[in-house]
């Protein structure tokens, strides 16, 4: 079983992603985190992440050890990320990592969630579920928010904003692998529901199929 959940930051497809994981025992993929992981060693570099050599270079040589790292998650390295997204050889260096992982999800589960921005339509186009996860631009902006100055990150939400639509723009305007749902994804708007709200929609749809 192969789960694909796209939808821009901080709609709630992460939180989504871990919850249906760990309710059917699959194996779980934050693929953001190797664009952010690409991101933050061409940054650590001192490179620019719009440059496709660089960016390639450090996609190929990209270690699955720091996935997990905390400093991965900085709005930073998300906009870093973004830049290196747009970048076809980037992209294309990351999607075996991806398709294997689905394929056979590591610890012998018997299925995969990835989520992503182009999981349904690119990385597992023949996905057993596909749900695209999204919510209006403010209601993301507020969470990312709230959530980075939980985590102890001077910010303003203003410039969260800001970054929240320069972000969305680059993602849903490259040419490769844009942003968008799948034709037959399930559409889940966050905007007025909650976390439990949508687990139970999204469980529902993984059992039952529609
Ligand atoms: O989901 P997250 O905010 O961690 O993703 C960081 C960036 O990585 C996104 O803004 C997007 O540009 C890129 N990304 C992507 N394709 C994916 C996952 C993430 O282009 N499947």
């Amino acid at each position: 079983m192969i789960v694909a959940i796209d939808g821009p930051a901080a709609s709630g497809k992460g939180t989504l992603a871990r919850r249906l994981a760990r309710h059917f025992g699959y194996a779980y993929l934050d693929t953001g985190s190797l664009y952010r992981a690409v991101g933050f060693a061409v940054m650590q570099n001192g490179g620019d992440p719009a440059d496709p050599d660089t960016a390639e270079a450090a996609a190929r040589a990209l270690d699955p050890g720091i996935l997990n790292d905390e400093r991965l998650r900085t709005d930073a390295v998300a906009q870093a990320a973004s830049k290196v997204a747009a970048i076809p050889a980037v992209r294309a260096a990351l999607l075996e990592f991806q398709r294997a992982f689905a394929k056979r999800p590591p610890d012998g589960a018997r299925g995969a969630v990835l989520d992503g921005r182009d999981i349904g339509t690119v990385v597992c186009a023949d996905a057993d579920r596909k749900m695209f996860v999204t919510a209006s631009v403010d209601v993301r902006a507020k969470r990312r928010f709230k959530e980075l100055r939980e985590k102890g990150h001077e910010v303003i939400e203003s410039a969260v904003l800001q970054d929240m639509k320069d972000r969305d723009a680059r993602d849903a305007g490259r040419t490769v692998a844009p942003l968008a749902p799948a034709e037959d994804a399930l559409v889940l708007d966050t905007s007025d529901l909650d976390a439990e709200q949508v687990f139970t929609l999204a469980v529902k749809y993984v059992t039952e199929g529609r």
